[in-house]
């Protein structure tokens, strides 16, 4: 059993940003490696223009973390373990919503000229993607897959 059977939505959680404010000059929210964040960044990547209505995510990582931030306007966080479902409203670009391995995501209600900013744990790998939802309650289930 490793950690993408054991991990439920509880393991997932908004965490807040240092956030600079400039009385005149606005504001400033910094993500540094080994600061209060609870994985090294190795890759960075951005949705933007998502057209009202749709979704987006809906898939499973086998063993990445990723940091999802509203660095602009508002969407929904949707985390779901096979279990439990828990829905976030991201709108603060100073909180970053922490995914672990094993749960399932789905990023909809994006607000107009949103911009949903991903920091993630390792490069871009599509065989750690669980991109059917059935698969994905299979191997929940099966503590004896992905070794
Ligand atoms: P996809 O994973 O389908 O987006 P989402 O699940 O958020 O709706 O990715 C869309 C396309 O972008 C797909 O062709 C793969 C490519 N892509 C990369 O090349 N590198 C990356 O780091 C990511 C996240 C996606």
């Amino acid at each position: 059993m490793n950690e993408f059977h054991t991990n439920t939505v509880y393991d997932c959680s908004v965490i807040e940003l240092s956030r600079h404010h400039s009385q005149r000059k606005g504001n400033l929210s910094v993500v540094e490696n080994g600061d209060s964040i609870p994985f090294d960044i190795k890759r960075a990547y951005y949705l933007y223009d998502v057209p009202g209505g749709e979704a987006r995510g809906e898939h499973a990582h086998k063993k990445l973390r990723q940091l999802i931030v509203a660095a602009s306007g508002s969407f929904s966080v949707t985390l779901d373990d096979g279990n439990i479902k828990r829905t976030f409203l991201l709108n603060r670009p100073y909180q970053a919503l922490y995914v672990v391995p094993g749960i399932w995501r789905t990023l909809d209600d994006f607000s107009s000229g949103s911009v949903c900013l991903v920091l993630a744990s390792a490069p871009y790998d599509p065989e750690d993607y669980i991109r059917n939802y059935h698969h994905f309650l299979e191997l929940k289930k099966d503590d004896t897959s992905l070794g």
